[in-house]
């Protein structure tokens, strides 16, 4: 048996315009808009016409290289190193902030490069693989991942090995994790420990007991 629906009283343009109407009058929208746009309608009306969206001038400090880039507003951090300074080691995985690949150092925190937008970062510093070591000169975490075999398709290592850095200057400035009792008291290297602080990174090759003996091997020579 079919259900017939009665026609809308509405076209769908002029049910949006008429939501856009009420939202301005209840004050959830400014009631005017801002100045040098005509109007909220207007704007919208001309993200179809070919109207560059809004940029601004950022300046991010990479790998301890100055760039002065202009990028549209809605452009990640991690967009902006892999297609606007093409340092493609960092990853995009997952794209919503679940899987780490795209891990990155900023200021010396770990954080996921996808879920912050690049123009909030204005003269930070940003450290990627491609900055903690070199082929001829390895980081010692990058050289303890080649020799516990800390990867096989190596997609996700550049995250984890950032996020091994991060995790390790975590440990040592005394930040807490949920598996110290005492939220208080200095943790120290374990490797529960370290499992809670990687547990953002994802392989799905399965190559964590590797990664976890690389890790252990750079941790506890650094702690020892
Ligand atoms: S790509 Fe950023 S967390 Fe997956
Ligand atoms: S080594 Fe392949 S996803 Fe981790």
């Amino acid at each position: 048996m079919s259900t017939s629906f009665p026609p809308l009283p509405l076209s769908r343009r002029e049910l949006l315009l008429a939501g856009g109407a009420s939202m301005a009058g209840s004050g959830a929208w400014p009631a005017e808009a801002p100045s040098g746009a005509a109007s909220a309608g207007a704007s919208s009306a001309n993200i179809g016409d070919g109207v560059a969206p809004p940029s601004s001038p950022v300046q991010l400090k990479v790998n301890g290289t100055t760039h002065r880039l202009t990028l549209d507003n809605r452009t990640t951090l991690l967009d902006a190193l892999r297609e606007h300074l093409h340092l493609t080691g960092t990853k995009k995985g997952c794209d919503h902030g679940q899987c780490g690949a795209c891990t990155v150092l900023l200021n010396g925190r770990r954080i996921n490069a996808c879920l912050t937008l690049a123009v909030m970062h204005q003269g930070d510093s940003v450290t990627t693989i491609e900055g903690l070591g070199t082929p001829r000169k390895l980081h010692p975490l990058q050289a303890a991942f080649v020799r516990h075999d800390g990867f096989q398709c190596g997609y996700c290592t550049p995250g984890q090995i950032c996020s091994a850095v991060g995790a390790m200057a975590e440990l040592k400035s005394g930040v807490p994790s949920h598996v110290s009792a005492d939220l208080n008291a200095q943790p120290v290297y374990s490797a529960d420990e370290m499992r809670e602080r990687m547990s953002g990174n994802i392989c799905r090759c399965g190559a964590y007991s590797n990664i976890q003996e690389a890790i252990a091997e750079v941790a506890t020579r650094s702690t020892a």
